[in-house]
């Protein structure tokens, strides 16, 4: 604290990321990162990009990016935006778009950085509560709001929509953007960038943080229809011209056009996930249906916060939220099978 701040940096409550501790043999599975890193033509070709054009700006509009992405899903250049990971188009998104006099809508169980963006751009918002089996109730988003936001599959339970329940939610606001952060969609479910030319109030954002395995590098992009781009693109160059560097839109572009490597490494992924629940399951935990890259789990006979400090005791990183209804869970993010073994042999130390 000190009287220097602006004041209201004093009643700022900033996003907690999960830890990156150095400790030696960690099996870190509490982060949502790809266990199989990056494809390796993004490595070459950010290589390639490593010379002395760096004393040059990058392209403030990532043109080729975004051309990259845009033609992987049918659309056009100009319905793509892009920032320095997902959550800076998040940011961004917020300021853009849910600047309204009504709260914005998002689940009482969410990504928690969407109640950080909200107090930061003085937006209000209320929460709207997930059903008994945590999962999101699309007849929810059916009221007065500002915007709609939450992911899909939704953070940290993994639980999925089908298309049919985002077109509800779309159809019933068709007056207030709804946001469809699908930083996990990749991993087996159905991206609502298909409905992008249908509804003129859908923004579907995704990230390279997750199923490319790019998490260091931090791009994100987003997919609406161009007016909404538009206002994306204002924001942004009233805050940041160049949120990309050279060397991460040349990996950026070169992971997008590997989709071999992609698919063949969310495949790898995707069978981990079944086993890792079968194994969970096995051990007595219930595990929340997930079609992302992690699992949410508890077992009935201990307390989430308590299995969370054993396992890092025995330097197995998992995450645990003390938030009310998910406090006795555990968010265990899908690994490699050895990272599994360390993990399961860890808790049947515990449960023993
Ligand atoms: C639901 C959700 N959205 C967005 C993000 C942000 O990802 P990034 O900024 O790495 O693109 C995360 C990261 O964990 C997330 O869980």
């Amino acid at each position: 604290m000190s009287t220097l701040w602006s004041p209201f940096v004093h009643d700022l409550v900033p996003y907690v990321p999960g830890e990156q501790p150095r400790i030696e043999n960690l099996v870190k599975l509490n982060t949502n990162e790809h266990p199989y890193g990056p494809s390796p033509k993004a490595l070459a070709a950010m290589q390639v990009a490593l010379t002395d054009d760096l004393r040059l700006y990058p392209d403030p509009s990532s043109t080729k990016l975004r051309q990259a992405m845009a033609a992987r899903v049918g659309l056009e250049a100009s319905q793509v935006f892009v920032g320095n990971g997902s959550d800076e188009v998040l940011a961004h998104a917020f300021n853009a778009f849910f600047r309204q006099p009504e709260a914005i809508l998002f689940p009482d169980i969410t990504y928690s950085f969407y109640k950080v963006y909200a107090q930061l751009f003085d937006i209000r918002y209320e929460l709207v509560p997930l059903n008994q089996d945590l999962a999101i109730d699309p007849a929810d988003y059916a009221k007065a709001n500002g915007g709609v936001i939450f992911p899909n599959p939704n953070a940290p339970t993994g639980c999925l929509l089908p298309l049919a329940s985002i077109r509800a939610v779309l159809t019933a606001n068709p007056t207030r953007v709804v946001i469809i952060d699908e930083a996990y969609i990749d991993f087996g479910g159905d991206s609502a960038v298909s409905l992008v030319n249908e509804f003129d109030n859908l923004l579907v954002t995704q990230t390279l943080s997750k199923s490319r395995a790019l998490a260091g590098l931090r791009v994100g992009m987003a997919f609406g229809q161009r007016h909404l781009i538009d206002a994306l693109e204002r924001v942004k160059d009233s805050f940041n011209s160049y949120p990309l560097g050279r060397l991460a839109q040349a990996g950026a572009q070169a992971a997008i056009e590997d989709e071999g490597y992609f698919q063949s490494t969310c495949d790898m992924v995707i069978m981990q996930r079944n086993s890792l629940v079968a194994q969970l399951q096995r051990r007595g935990f219930e595990v929340l249906p997930s079609a992302a890259n992690f699992v949410l789990a508890k077992h009935p006979a201990f307390a989430g916060a308590a299995l969370c400090a054993g396992l890092r005791e025995q330097a197995v990183l998992v995450r645990h939220f003390a938030t009310p209804r998910i406090s006795d869970y555990l968010r265990i993010t899908v690994g490699t099978p050895d990272q599994h073994k360390a993990l399961l042999t860890a808790l049947d130390e515990l449960l023993a």
